[in-house]
């Protein structure tokens, strides 16, 4: 059976970019089929393309073939064929990178271990030559200890991944993968999938689900009585059922923000972290029968609730209500975060720093909001984060990586001085661990025109053009205004631009 590839696949198979992929079916000399191209054609478009492996296409199909084998699972159709090459040409692309990393370190090494020799040291300064010496031999010496261990528990953590059970949903054709010791709810969810899903404990029967080949196992008990036709169509809950084979259900997914029900939900305080004397990460625990369902990027109300005093009703307060971007991704239902700027007359800000204790409670309205990522759209994206917009823009980022889509993923985070940019660390250890992910940190003037100069030219020295790009921007709404007009003169579609207007953080002058 002939494989389908996503393009970004398809594209590492064959060493190209995804927009010359692109090209081609522009020109109608590939076909794309919901977003996946078939091998055979894309070998016929691109008949000079430089595998990056001659040999991996075979050894992959014999790998394949064992895999099978071994696995000895009752079905194997195409769909579960596919996601088995996806996972391989993955490992393979990885291992290939991770060998040619190690090459150039081992020569950057011993050229280093040859000039160390090689170098006349004036008497004068050869305690301090002898002692970098003995550093860099211990170094060296380290390095080759963790070498030995490091790939083997990578490898061992792929293998264990490819030999889970895999999930297609349609009409979608999104894949996860079923971990046991998971529910299949809560696996699509932890892979950033937007099912629908309603008390998570096998009542309400939200998230029934067709299961149109393969088998499942009862993890959970579940009230919720299918009807006789539902019973003969395989319907299953998503909620209390673990797959045991690979899997294809036919199931709904939100596409847009319109898809998701207003919740209204209560949930306790987990954690409050003062990052510094401007913010506080703030970490609500839902309850496991009551999931707030959202999209990344998505805002709701958030309302304290007070103690209510019977016996001195005057103490008896208003409830401090304000409206927060969530800031983390949908696809850690069970814990919510939110990023409160503290130097403020807010009320509630004010109730955060001052009286918050673990345990208290807030009653959560919403989703509201249609910041959110366009999961149909193949192109690379650009996040722009001014101050506390980050929060709307840290759940982004975190939901496109769950999903490992975009082939680039690029962090704007500006703000005023250093110590705002409050989660930086964090940015720079995805910076350093993910290959596709960028982030620049910019500082200037609180003031409209300088910022979007300096943005501009930052984007303008780093993408040529932006017709392929993705753009969304968390800032104050001024700043918004006069960055689109801007944008769309260096190449951005309107349509690919996506704005939130920040509620709180530091204020912008004009
Ligand atoms: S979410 Fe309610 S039954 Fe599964």
């Amino acid at each position: 059976m002939d494989r389908h590839l996503s393009l970004s696949q398809a594209a590492r198979l064959i060493g190209v970019k995804r927009g010359d992929i692109q090209k081609k079916i522009q020109a109608n000399k590939l076909t794309v089929m919901e977003g996946t191209v078939v091998l055979s054609d894309l070998k016929k478009a691109f008949p000079e393309a430089a595998y990056e492996d001659n040999t991996m296409l075979e050894k992959m199909e014999k790998f394949m073939q064992d895999a099978v084998h071994k696995m000895a699972q009752s079905e194997r159709e195409g769909s579960h064929v596919d996601a088995l090459t996806r996972r391989l040409v993955k490992i393979n692309k990885e291992l290939a990178d991770e060998r040619n990393r190690a090459d150039h370190m081992e020569e950057l090494i011993d050229s280093m271990k040859q000039k160390f020799m090689e170098l006349k040291i004036n008497t004068a300064h050869e305690d301090t030559f002898n002692e970098i010496k003995t550093w860099f031999n211990t170094a060296v010496k380290n390095l080759d200890e963790e070498k030995l261990t490091t790939p083997i528990v990578n490898l061992e953590h792929q293998i264990k991944q490819f030999m889970l059970p895999h999930v297609r949903l349609l009409p979608s054709r999104h894949d996860f993968i079923s971990d046991k010791s998971e529910t299949l709810l809560e696996s699509a969810l932890r892979s950033g999938l937007a099912v629908d899903y309603g008390c998570n404990n096998g009542k309400c029967g939200k998230c029934k689900a067709r299961l149109l080949s393969g088998q499942v196992e009862r993890t959970a008990h579940q009230d919720y009585v299918f009807s006789e036709s539902e019973k003969s169509q395989g319907y299953i809950l998503t909620c209390s059922n673990t797959a045991t084979t690979d899997i294809t259900l036919e199931t709904e997914e939100a596409v847009s923000a319109d898809d998701i029900p207003l919740q209204t939900i209560t949930a306790k305080v987990k954690k409050t972290q003062t990052i510094n004397d401007n913010v506080i990460v703030l970490t609500l625990k839902t309850p496991r029968s009551q999931r707030l369902r959202f999209l990344a990027g998505q805002h709701v109300e958030l309302s304290l609730n007070t103690q209510i005093n019977e016996n001195h009703p005057e103490e008896n307060k208003q409830p401090l209500i304000a409206e927060y971007s969530i800031a983390s991704c949908p696809c850690e239902p069970a814990n919510l975060e939110f990023h409160i700027p503290i130097q403020t007359d807010e009320p509630l800000a004010k109730a955060i720093r001052s009286q918050l204790k673990n345990n208290d409670s807030f009653t959560l309205s919403g989703p509201h909001g249609h910041f959110v990522l366009d999961e149909d759209s193949p192109n690379s994206l650009i996040f722009v984060a001014w101050d506390t917009g980050f929060a709307p823009i840290k759940s982004l980022i975190e939901h496109a990586m769950s999903l490992e889509q975009a082939d680039t993923i690029h962090l704007y985070w500006m703000t005023t001085k250093v110590e705002n940019h409050y989660l930086d660390n964090l940015c720079r250890s995805w910076n350093d661990a993910l290959d596709n992910f960028t982030y620049t940190r910019i500082m200037c003037e609180a003031k409209t025109g300088v910022i979007a100069e300096s943005l501009m030219q930052h984007i303008h020295n780093e993408h040529s053009h932006l017709m392929n790009f993705d753009l969304y921007i968390a800032a104050p709404g001024h700043l918004n205004h006069l960055l689109k007009p801007l944008l769309i003169a260096h190449g951005v579609k309107s349509q690919n631009l996506h704005f939130e207007s920040t509620f709180h953080g530091d204020e912008i002058t004009d």
